[in-house]
């Protein structure tokens, strides 16, 4: 079996590339234009495993792509992204080409060269805000309010298309938020963390009463290896943990789990269009695949704190911007 992993070097794909090299013999390759949030030391442990292979190139980069899928590829799953509502209200174009028009290069190979499953990793945010009550299901409308996505939603709307007229057997993702070792610390738990270790400011948008729900990466895992093998061609997958948190009860935990003061919760202002609440209803994935998660919330964010405790080098390097000049020098031919 060779598996094509796009951005890989980012959060998920990382952890989702060392938890299938731990459990089968898989061939690996992974795609990944290393943007700022691709890092190459998140897949330290692995990197001289013969069976993986790193490619440094773009989704798409059409020329890049068919060279990869002459190599015979039976799976994709495409985790290449940009990923950050924030990043995306700046500046929605890269969100564009990467998530949409890379999907489109992606899903194009995959057709002409053919694949077993083609994985899109998409996001519960698709579905839009809820209010207080209800859950998304698989069945419930698009409804993206950010331009990240409106984007991940474009991309799904064409992974499905080429399901329904090449029989191209993709298989749709939406998890709910992540949390776990190796986050960039943009996103909300690991910069909450590294912030609060480092004394600074915690910057909660709003009230602070914004609802995501948490799963952990590697419960996110499991669950894309089962979809993988098992999930059926043309379907939507949600996955979610029933871990529904607001933010500043986040903020609080992590300060709590650190020692520090509440004082460093700083309220800023809200993000545009901020959605309120994502909760996801995972009953599908739960009956057809036999998935559960396994992490408790609590636990997940106490070994998360620990994590980022013990590996401030990783992130520190981020935060001060120094692991991209090792990049700029080793791919400075290209
Ligand atoms: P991330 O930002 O940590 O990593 C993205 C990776 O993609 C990076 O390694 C980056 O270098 C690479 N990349 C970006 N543009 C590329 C391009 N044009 N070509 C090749 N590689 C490119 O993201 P993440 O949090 O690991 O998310 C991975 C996927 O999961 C995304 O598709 C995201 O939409 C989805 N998702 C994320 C979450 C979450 O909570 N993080 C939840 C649900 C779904
Ligand atoms: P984020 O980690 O960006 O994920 P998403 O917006 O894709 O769900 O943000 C999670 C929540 O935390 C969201 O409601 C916005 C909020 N947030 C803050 O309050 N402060 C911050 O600095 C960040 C990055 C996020």
């Amino acid at each position: 079996m060779r598996l094509l992993v796009t951005g890989g070097a980012g959060f998920i794909g990382s952890n989702f590339i060392r938890y299938m090299l731990s459990k089968y013999d898989y061939q690996l390759i992974n795609l990944d234009k290393l943007t700022y949030a691709g890092n190459l030391e998140n897949l330290d442990e692995i990197k001289d495993d013969p069976r993986y292979t790193f490619i440094h190139g773009d989704i798409a980069d059409e020329k890049c792509v068919q060279e990869i899928f002459t190599q015979d590829i039976d799976v994709v799953v495409n985790f290449a992204a940009e990923s950050l509502v924030d990043r995306s209200i700046e500046d929605s174009g890269v969100f564009i080409r990467t998530n949409v028009e890379g999907t489109r290069v992606l899903l194009e190979a995959a057709r002409r060269y053919g694949v077993e499953r083609f994985i899109q990793i998409s996001t519960d945010e698709v579905y839009g805000s809820l209010e207080t009550e209800g859950y998304f299901t698989e069945e419930s409308p698009l409804d993206p309010g950010s331009p990240y996505s409106a984007s991940k939603t474009a991309a799904d709307l064409l992974a499905m298309a080429y399901f329904k007229t090449y029989n191209l057997p993709v298989i749709i993702t939406r998890c709910s938020n992540n949390y776990g070792p190796y986050q960039f610390p943009e996103k909300l738990i690991p910069l909450m963390i590294t912030n609060a270790i480092e004394d600074k400011p915690l910057p909660v948008y709003g009230d602070g009463l914004n609802v995501r729900d948490w799963l952990h990466v590697r419960d996110h895992c499991v669950a894309l290896d089962l979809v993988m093998r098992q999930g059926r061609p043309g379907q939507v997958y949600n996955i979610g943990g029933n871990n529904e948190r607001k933010n500043i009860n986040i903020v609080r935990r992590i300060l709590k789990e650190l020692g520090k003061p509440e004082s460093l919760i700083t309220f800023v202002k809200d993000r545009p269009g901020h959605d309120l609440r994502y909760a996801i209803d995972a009953t599908k994935l739960k009956k057809e695949l036999n998935w559960l998660p396994t992490y408790a919330f609590e636990k997940g964010l106490q070994e998360t704190v620990n994590w980022y405790c013990n590996n401030q080098k990783w992130w520190q390097k981020i935060k001060s911007g120094e692991y991209r000049k090792y990049y700029e020098q080793m791919y400075a031919h290209r």
